[in-house]
């Protein structure tokens, strides 16, 4: 280990940066921290992976520098503890030169850094530590930037779930989504509303996520038990997104896409025009793919025949003035049908 400089005020240090450093050899244990505190870092330190585990536990930290050479818990252990329950807490390894295979492994587990042994400067510590969470700044701020994919991406996550859960109806959201929104576009829908019907018609059925295999795929029909318990699937979306405050719109359209025109829907039985217009739009959507799909229990109608049905149902169970347009945008676009 090289000497240790005085304080040096050139580097900035943001507030409060709090540093564990955790290692087996007391000399370093007494060196590391205090040539990183010369440069206005908060560090704590740990001769032992046990140790480091309590200090996580209770104390918030920015950055982890391991010792990968410990007794009893190694420097790799730790690492993959903390990276499940830190997982954008940057790690570094300090490590022996040439130790390829372990540098891997530490990767593999998550390991941000390296930092190899015998450190050699002092100015190299805390290069390496601002370095590492710079990136993790920079993470951050990607994370900001982007956050309209971001949005996207989570609520493709999330519907993949669903359509992973139900082998019989994978691909159905996605479906019902360019159904929903070639219906909207004819109607046509101001854009921040077709963008809630882009939301919701991914996610109407995200609420049978928390609904048993044995009755989303029982093959024939449902006990009432069983019926009580899918007719909740709206309920239950509603809780899974409606805790998310820029989703509390999209949540009530998705509670209300069983509603029928005549009062006799789920789950709150309302009544035609009560009923939330891109709900009205999502269960026309819906009714037609399920119509036109096979399932455990039956094989798909042809679509003339889902058209009929439709058409039948009009004004009891779907809105009168939605089906025409929705059977008029099918046959402008065969390939939806
Ligand atoms: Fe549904």
């Amino acid at each position: 280990m090289a000497a240790i400089p005085s304080k040096q005020s050139d580097t900035v240090v943001p507030q409060a940066t709090r540093v564990l450093f955790v290692d087996d050899d007391r000399l370093l244990r007494q060196a590391v921290p205090d040539l990183l505190s010369a440069y206005g870092y908060q560090v704590t330190e740990a001769a032992s992976a046990s140790e480091a585990l309590d200090h996580l536990k209770t104390l918030p930290f920015d950055i982890m520098l391991s010792d990968v050479n410990m007794p009893e818990m190694d420097g790799i252990q730790l690492l993959s503890i903390a990276s499940r329950v830190y997982p954008d807490m940057p790690v570094v390894m300090l490590t022996g030169y040439g130790d390829v295979e372990m540098a891997r492994e530490a990767l593999h587990q998550g390991a941000s850094d390296f930092l190899v042994k015998p450190i050699s400067s002092a100015r190299e510590l805390p290069i390496i530590v601002e370095r590492n969470l710079e990136r993790r700044r920079l993470e951050r701020q990607r994370l900001i930037e982007n956050k309209q994919a971001i949005l996207m991406e989570t609520i493709g996550a999330l519907v993949a779930t669903i359509d992973a859960k139900q082998p019989y109806t994978a691909k159905h959201s996605l479906r019902v989504n360019r159904l929903a929104l070639a219906l909207g576009d004819a109607i046509p829908l101001p854009p921040d509303e077709r963008y809630v019907l882009e939301l919701a018609s991914q996610m109407h059925d995200i609420g049978k996520i928390a609904m048993p295999d044995h009755i989303l795929d029982k093959p024939g029909s449902l006990n009432e038990e069983e019926w009580a318990c899918m007719k909740s699937h709206p309920d239950r979306g509603v809780r899974i997104i409606g805790n998310i405050s820029a989703l509390t719109y999209v949540a009530s359209i998705i509670r209300h896409h069983h509603e029928r025109m005549d009062g006799q829907g789920y789950p709150d039985g309302l009544k035609g025009q009560a009923i939330p217009l891109l709900s009205r739009i999502i269960y026309i959507a819906d009714a037609y793919e399920a119509m036109t799909s096979d399932r455990s229990y039956r094989k798909r109608l042809p679509s003339e025949e889902a058209a009929r049905r439709l058409r039948e149902s009009a004004g009891t169970q779907f809105d009168p003035e939605l089906v025409p347009l929705f059977l008029q945008v099918l046959e402008q676009n065969p390939s939806l049908k």
